[in-house]
Parts: C-alpha cells; sequence; structure tokens
C-alpha cells in the first residue's frame, strides 16, 4: 500500500491499494478529524476489490464518526465535547456532565436546573420491578443483578421504547440516569439484608446515591460532603471513554434498533470483565493479595512473566500510552478521602502508591508503556468509604450510563450508521460428505 498526496474531492487526500495478486489497485479517501489520526475510508474495499480487512479487538479500526468525546493516548489527554477532564472533574459535576455529553454544550443555570429536576423526578422504579430482587440469591454478585435488573426496565416502561420518536428516546435517557442510582443501591441492600431505600428529591444526584446506600430506616442520615463530592468526581470521571468494548456493545445492540433499556444491559455486561470495569475490583483483590511492600518484587516479575497469565491489574491501557489522566485525578482524591476519614497513612494506599512507584520505575513496564489507569486508585477511595469490592464495577456503570447512552443517541442519529455486522476470515473445514451417525 502506498499513500498518494493526490487530493480528490472534498479536500481529502487518498492512499491507494495495490493488488500484486490480481493486478488491481483502488483509491481509498483519507478522512480527517477534528484531532487525532486521519481515517482510510475502506467502505469501498470489498465491493471494488473483494478483500476484508482483518483486525481483531480494533485496534486499527474507526467504527463510526463521534462528537463526543476525544483522548490522545500518547499525550494522556481526554476530553468530552473539547472540555479537558481535569476541568470537569474539578469544576463541574455530574449531572452538568451528563447534559454536556447528551447536548454537547455545558448547560445555563436554568437548563441544568431542570435537567436535574427531570433526572431527580425519575429516580423511583416500578414497585412491581422491586419484586425481582426476590428471585436473586443473597450472594449474587451485584453487576449479575445490574444486567438482569436493567434489561428487566424493558419488561416495564413501554412508553419510552420507540426509538424513532424523539420524545421517547428522551424519556428512555432520564429514565436510565435517574434510576442506576437506585437499581444499584438496592442491589447492595437485598445483599446485605436491609431495606430498600427510597430515592429523595432533596439531595444531589451523588448524596441520594450515598442516602439509599448508607442508610437505614431507624437513624438519620446526612451525607458528609467531601464524600458527596469525591463520589461526584468519580463519577465525572467515568462518564464517557468513547469508543472502549462496552460502548461499542451498547452501539453494536442499538445498531440492531433494540430498546435503549436492553442496549445499556448489554454494555453493563460487556463492562463486568476484569480487562474492562471489573478491573477496580481485581485491583483490590491484588493488592489484598500483595498485601506488603516487601512482596511487590514478586509481583512485578509475575507480571512480567510470559509463561503466567497474572497482571498487573489497574495498569496498562488500549489508548493510553501515558498517565490515564483521569488516574491522576482520583490518586488526588484518594488523598482527600482518606485524610477527612482520618485514614490518610492507610496501608493499601499507601502499598498502592509503592507499586506504581516500582512498576514506572521498571524497564518492562516503561518500554511498553505501562500505567496506572482509571482502575488503579478507584478501589482504594471505594473501599475506604465503605463500598464492598462487588460494588466497584457498579460504581463505574452508574456513571457510564451517561455515556452509554449519548453515544447510542449519537448512532441513532448518525445517517451513516447501518446495523454492525463485522465480517470475518473462515479457517475452518472445506465442504465435505455429511458422515452419517453409524459411520461416525
Ligand atoms: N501487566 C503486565 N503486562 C501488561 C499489562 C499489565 N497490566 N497490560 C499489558 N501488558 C503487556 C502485555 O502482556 C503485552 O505484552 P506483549 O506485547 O509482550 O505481548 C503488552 O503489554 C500489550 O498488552 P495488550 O494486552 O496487547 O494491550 P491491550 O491494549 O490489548 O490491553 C488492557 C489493554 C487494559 C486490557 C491491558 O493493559 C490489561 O489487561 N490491563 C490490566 C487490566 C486493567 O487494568 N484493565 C482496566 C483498563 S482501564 C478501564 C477500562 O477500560 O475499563
Amino acid at each position: 500500500m502506498t499513500a498518494s498526496d493526490k487530493p480528490n474531492s472534498g479536500n481529502t487526500d487518498t492512499i491507494t491499494v495495490i493488488d500484486n495478486k490480481n493486478n488491481q489497485r483502488l483509491d481509498l479517501d483519507i478522512l480527517t478529524g477534528e484531532m487525532g489520526p486521519d481515517v482510510i475510508d475502506i467502505r469501498k474495499l470489498y465491493h471494488d476489490l473483494d478483500y476484508f480487512t482483518y483486525d481483531p479487538g480494533f485496534t486499527s479500526t474507526a467504527s463510526c464518526d463521534s462528537a463526543i468525546t476525544y483522548i490522545d493516548g500518547e499525550k494522556g489527554v481526554l476530553m468530552h465535547r473539547g472540555y479537558k477532564i481535569e476541568e470537569l472533574s474539578s469544576q463541574s459535576n455530574f449531572i452538568e456532565v451528563s447534559y454536556l455529553l447528551l447536548y454537547g454544550e455545558l448547560p445555563n443555570e436554568q437548563e441544568l436546573a431542570e435537567f436535574e429536576k427531570d433526572v431527580k423526578r425519575h429516580s423511583l422504579v416500578d414497585e412491581q420491578l422491586i419484586r425481582f430482587y426476590n428471585g436473586f440469591r443473597r450472594d449474587a454478585h451485584p453487576m449479575a443483578i445490574m444486567v438482569g435488573v436493567v434489561g428487566a426496565l424493558s419488561a416495564f416502561y413501554h412508553d419510552s421504547q420507540d426509538i424513532s420518536d424523539p420524545k421517547q428516546r428522551h424519556l428512555a435517557t432520564i429514565r436510565l440516569i435517574g434510576k442506576m442510582p437506585t437499581i444499584a443501591a438496592m442491589a447492595y441492600k437485598y445483599a446485605i439484608g436491609q431495606p430498600f431505600v427510597y430515592p429523595s428529591s432533596e439531595l444531589s444526584y451523588t448524596g441520594n446515591f450515598l442516602r439509599m446506600m448508607f442508610s437505614v430506616p431507624a437513624e438519620d442520615y446526612v451525607p458528609n460532603p467531601v464524600l458527596e463530592r469525591a463520589i461526584d468526581c468519580l463519577f465525572v470521571l467515568h462518564a464517557d471513554h468513547e469508543q472502549n468494548a462496552s460502548t461499542s456493545t451498547v452501539r453494536l445492540a442499538g445498531s440492531s434498533q433494540a430498546n435503549p433499556f436492553a442496549c445499556i444491559a448489554a454494555g453493563i455486561a460487556s463492562l463486568w470483565g476484569p480487562a474492562h470495569g471489573g478491573a477496580n475490583e481485581a485491583v483490590l483483590k491484588m493488592l489484598i493479595e500483595i498485601g506488603h511492600k516487601d512482596r511487590i518484587p514478586e509481583f512485578i516479575a509475575r507480571a512480567k512473566d510470559k509463561k503466567d497469565p497474572f497482571r498487573l491489574m489497574g495498569f496498562g491501557h488500549r489508548v493510553y500510552k501515558n498517565y490515564d489522566p483521569r488516574a491522576k485525578v482520583l490518586r488526588d482524591s484518594a488523598h482527600d478521602v482518606l485524610s477527612e476519614l482520618g485514614i490518610a497513612d492507610q496501608p493499601l494506599f499507601e502499598l498502592a502508591l509503592e507499586l506504581e512507584k516500582i512498576a514506572l520505575e521498571d524497564e518492562y513496564f516503561i518500554k511498553k508503556k505501562l500505567f496506572p489507569n482509571v482502575d488503579f486508585y478507584s478501589g482504594i477511595i471505594l473501599q475506604a468509604m465503605g463500598f464492598p469490592s462487588s460494588m466497584f464495577t457498579v460504581m463505574f456503570a452508574i456513571p457510564r450510563t451517561a455515556g452509554w447512552i449519548s453515544q447510542w443517541h449519537e448512532m441513532l442519529g448518525d445517517p451513516v450508521q447501518k446495523i454492525g455486522r463485522p465480517r470475518q476470515r473462515y479457517i475452518g473445514h472445506g465442504p465435505r460428505e455429511y458422515v452419517s451417525m453409524d459411520e461416525r
């Protein structure tokens, strides 16, 4: 393949595919985005040359145009709608960022107030849905409950599933953002055998969530503002991250015109894996297993050993080849939370800091550009605040819902999008004679 500098119509360059095997060639357009690498438009490749492309894990494939989130992995930059994550996490709140993701602009005071009121008005779940929980074992993983209950919203809210109706799409959006904390807190309360706590519109989105998680009917509960702010910041940091596995899953499910509740349930399922959102739970387990800083070299050696499947959880990222900017914010936030709780010298945090230091000085991690990612410090914050590790990935799913649903809207509004349908390179048997049962 050779690049040609000949501009084509529309002010784009082309790249020429030269097929020596069949003696043919094809010019493909190079499309330019606002920022980031240019993309080669390969849509006519199969039609004109009879070739597919092969890219397991989509390491070199852009599946869509998007105007929501931009990541510069080499520089460690993350922006939503052009605003840097550091500014959003320090100056905005989660509801504001959800609005930004959905509608493209930061809301003014009135827009924010209306949006927030709308979200709060939809935080209750149908009483019948509450009965669902009794069907789960008490030791069910909360992510299993999330997949089931969020998918089950499709069975309750029939007036928000016609995806061709903008009003219904909006209603489903608000319902999902509003109900996620309620569904999540109920999963926790069910596991520990405490009564469910109904949402309160008097509190902020995160204050209400903390109350639903940690209050009991016998006592008053006032959320600690430092912890409330820390959870809000965590939610902002997790709100969107362009075309990651769960977001791509939501888009793929949505491309078949499935209803929004089913699509978000699919995203939750994808998020659950330890290579994705499940890593925050895995990091804490790993830190507990390491136990003492004297054992760090042993675990670093295991992470480097090709024969050992162990990986340093909370390290590495498909896109970031630099420090994940979200991890930086969370490291500072961990300091604030632990100080507020009077456990600034918490051993797991000290262990995490030491592990980070040693890994960042290690040749293997330097060479492979493996840095702490968003999951490295989040578990420490959450554990200190009293969240069980099984809830950590749930704490990722709640805010990511804002990103998933924004990406789902964008996909539905994109005239170029069609049902997602990757191709394959077939490597199985060629045609063969059927073998009857008595001859096998
Ligand atoms: N520990 C040790 N080695 C690692 C690690 C790690 N955490 N991550 C990557 N590597 C090595 C890997 O073995 C490979 O080496 P080689 O080139 O010699 O085969 C190289 O680095 C590239 O790794 P990869 O698996 O090809 O990279 P990827 O982009 O497919 O995977 C990742 C990215 C996040 C799945 C991976 O870094 C990983 O498994 N990290 C640990 C799990 C984790 O923290 N996940 C959270 C990701 S951030 C939040 C989110 O997305 O939800």
